[in-house]
């Protein structure tokens, strides 16, 4: 069935591509543009298991019951086995011939720091690598640190330690000897993975807020001037770049006045993505686990990058969370010349069907430029969805929402105040611009 609805759509854009005008076509892709899959927050909870009391099927539910426990997982724990196997049986068996992976972080599971150490993070961040090697063994993986991927959680060290050594070495069939090396060294990497288009997976732990590593640090492990140098390298040599990390730039869609990574930092980051911005065509982040969107501006208020923030594998919420998500993986379509992002197929698996039919049926959930009528997702396309967003009961935004939550419950809707940090968080991604879209906005 899954396969049927994919083929019916892709055969549909595939229609219209062949048979309509080529210019200012909506889905003027063709399904054989390049693709690769982007996964993240897989977080894996090794203890998962099906029994009566409720209270013990996962570590990850920190003594809550679970809600509804099946094969597939239950939304108050972390992934089962099963679950991830499940994801990556599907990303081999739809066959898109991508290119290459992108994987932004976050193996271990949300337990309490006694339940882990640093062998464990180590041991689930090897079952994860070798597990994805197995099913795509002819794929280069590019992999991003996330704030899980260490023991204690979030405290990323700004230098070599066991965890940033385990990582080089378990990564290394995928990179070249110089970015192991930075990747040994601080945990982030850049490489030449296609003629003209590098890669930059930045360690942006080092920034998330509770890292007490890099408190008061104006440069941790040296990362942002690395980074300038890096951009500049590749501006000289036309080189396009994407950026890869695990925690986002930008402000959090679900919580008002409130960035990632602390905020001195954020305003770094976005200096120097709007100073580059004709270099990276592309920046792909995780860990809020949430479907979500932001276009950067210039400080004329022009376009300039696209942003996107993929939601997780993991189902899991803390109990008093109203939703969560459903697991989801995706696929951008990119132009095989200039690297310019074409579109996004995005994937996911009813939880709670799977688990009642016991049986896994990943589907697309959409395509982007289908679901919102725009050509591509370019900056100035996201910019004018994101215009298109902040109309009064806009169903672009309802859609969106849905989105935002791999349609985990269709009858949630987000209004009022949820609405404005979702649309604030969008198009504004500056301590300055984003407080006056929430002061605009009355509150
Ligand atoms: C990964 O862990 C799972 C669950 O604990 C186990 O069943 C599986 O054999 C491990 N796989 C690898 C490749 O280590
Ligand atoms: C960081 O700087 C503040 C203000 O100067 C100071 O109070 C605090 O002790 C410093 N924290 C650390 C961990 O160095
Ligand atoms: C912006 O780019 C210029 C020229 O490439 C460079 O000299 C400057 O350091 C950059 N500033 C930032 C914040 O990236
Ligand atoms: C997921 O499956 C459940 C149970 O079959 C169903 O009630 C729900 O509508 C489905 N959700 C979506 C997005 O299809
Ligand atoms: C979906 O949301 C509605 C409205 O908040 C709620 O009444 C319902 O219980 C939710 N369904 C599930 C399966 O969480
Ligand atoms: C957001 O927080 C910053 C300080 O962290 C503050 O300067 C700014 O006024 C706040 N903006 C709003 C809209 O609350
Ligand atoms: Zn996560
Ligand atoms: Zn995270």
């Amino acid at each position: 069935m899954a396969l049927f609805v994919l083929l019916c759509l892709l055969g549909h854009v595939w229609n219209l591509q062949v048979s309509a005008a080529p210019v200012n076509n909506a889905f003027k892709h063709p399904q054989s543009a390049p693709k690769f899959w982007h996964i993240s927050d897989l977080h894996l909870d090794p203890t998962y298991h099906i029994t009566e009391d409720h209270t013990k099927v996962c570590f990850s539910s920190k003594g809550v019951p679970a809600l509804d426990p099946g094969v597939f997982g239950d939304f108050l724990c972390d992934s089962p086995y099963q679950l991830i196997l499940s994801a990556f049986s599907y990303m081999k068996q739809a066959d898109l011939q991508p290119e290459f992976i992108i994987w932004t972080g976050d193996s271990p599971p949300h337990v309490p720091k006694e339940e882990l150490s640093t062998d464990v993070v180590i041991d689930v961040i090897a079952n994860m690598t070798h597990t994805i090697r197995q099913f795509f063994p002819q794929l280069p993986v590019y992999p991003a640190l996330g704030n899980h991927d260490y023991w204690p959680q979030d405290q990323l060290p700004t230098s070599a330690n066991a965890i940033y050594d385990a990582v080089a070495k378990l990564w290394s069939p995928w990179l070249n000897p110089e970015a192991v090396a930075t990747l040994q060294k601080g945990g982030f990497y850049s490489l030449v993975i296609k003629p003209g288009l590098r890669l930059v997976s930045l360690n942006t732990n080092l920034y998330y807020s509770p890292n007490q590593v890099t408190v008061n640090m104006t440069d941790p492990a040296g990362q942002f001037q690395w980074l300038q140098e890096t951009l500049e390298l590749s501006r000289q040599k036309l080189e396009k770049v994407y950026v890869i990390a695990h925690v986002p730039i930008g402000y959090l869609p679900y919580a008002i006045n409130t960035t990632a990574v602390r905020e001195s930092y954020n305003e770094r980051l976005v200096k120097i993505f709007r100073n580059y911005s004709d270099v990276v065509q592309g920046q792909f982040y995780g860990h809020t686990h949430r479907d979500s969107i932001m276009v950067l501006l210039d400080q004329q208020g022009k376009p300039v990058n696209s942003i996107f923030v993929t939601p997780a594998v993991t189902p899991i919420k803390s109990l008093l969370e109203p939703y969560s998500n459903n697991p989801g993986v995706r696929a951008y379509l990119y132009h095989p010349e200039n690297y310019g992002l074409l579109d996004i197929w995005q994937f996911y698996l009813n939880l709670t069907e799977a688990n009642l039919e016991q049986k896994s049926d990943w589907k697309l959930e959409y395509i982007m430029t289908e679901a919102f009528d725009i050509d591509d997702i370019q900056p100035h396309n996201l910019h004018e969805l994101a215009l298109r967003f902040e109309q009064p009961q806009s169903k672009d935004f309802d859609k969106y929402f849905n989105h935002f939550m791999v349609s985990y419950n269709f009858s949630l809707t987000c209004e009022g105040l949820c609405k404005t940090i979702q649309v604030c968080a969008v198009h504004f991604l500056d301590q300055e611009t984003y407080s006056q879209c929430i002061a605009k906005a009355g509150i």
